[in-house]
């Protein structure tokens, strides 16, 4: 049987081994990028020395366990490099994040890196962001339901998301809105300095123009990398 977790392996070793020795990284956060950290585990048997900030209490448990080191960010100059999946990447490599709903902290080390790789399988490439994936935008608890209506002035519908049968609370004590736009976000650029904008909206998942090298994998274990 075939192994569905082929593509976000792949893809995960492949920027893994891009890890230079002695490097500080930004760890990203989900199940693509554990497979970075399996990977980094293995290299560091064999000897590499890495270090990383991650984006997440998941991830820095995940970290625990495997005995890879682990900053503050407030305690790095810069980053090396951030590794991070995503959950739709156009074209213009233009991305939609925070399906796990670290998209906040995921920014912050992602602009504090000198490149962010991105590690997704084949079914993450879309025509157009936001057609199949709800886009995640993180409000402030107090007054959400005001924010909410904000948000939907934007064009879309918003969902405070739930799981387990509970609010979702993010790792910053917020809360995330899951907004379906209808036509998809043909103008990512355009919908990002609207939502920046939003009285109670801290952050959303659409990360323009910040991607570097994106790294996909296929269904046959290959990884390659985006120009
Ligand atoms: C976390 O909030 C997200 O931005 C993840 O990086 C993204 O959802 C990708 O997750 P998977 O690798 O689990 O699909």
């Amino acid at each position: 049987m075939s192994d569905p977790n082929a593509g976000k392996r792949a893809a995960a070793f492949a920027a893994a081994d891009l890890v230079p020795n002695g490097s500080t990284i930004g760890f990203g956060t989900g199940s693509t990028f554990a497979f970075v950290l399996e990977r980094l585990h293995h290299r560091m048997q064999q000897g590499l020395k890495v270090r990383g900030v991650a984006t997440s209490q998941a991830t820095t448990d995940l970290c625990g366990k495997l005995g890879i080191p682990v900053l503050a960010l407030d305690e790095v100059t810069h980053l090396d490099l951030a590794i991070d999946g995503a959950d739709e990447v156009d074209p213009k490599k233009n991305l939609i994040k925070g399906g796990g709903g670290a998209h906040l902290r995921e920014r912050l080390v992602a602009i504090t890196a000198r490149e962010l790789v991105v590690i997704v399988d084949e079914s993450k490439l879309v025509p157009v962001l936001g057609k199949a994936f709800l886009l995640p935008v993180e409000v402030v608890p107090f007054g959400c339901k005001h924010s909410q209506r904000r948000v939907e002035a934007t064009g879309c519908t918003a969902t405070v998301r739930e799981r387990g049968g509970k609010t979702f609370v993010t790792d910053n004590g917020n809360l995330v809105l899951d907004c379906r736009y209808p036509a998809g976000i043909p103008d990512p650029a355009a919908l990002q300095r609207t939502l920046d904008a939003v009285p109670g909206v801290v952050d959303h998942g659409l990360f323009v123009g910040m991607a570097g090298r994106i790294v996909v994998g296929d269904a046959h274990g290959k990884a390659r990398i985006l120009p």
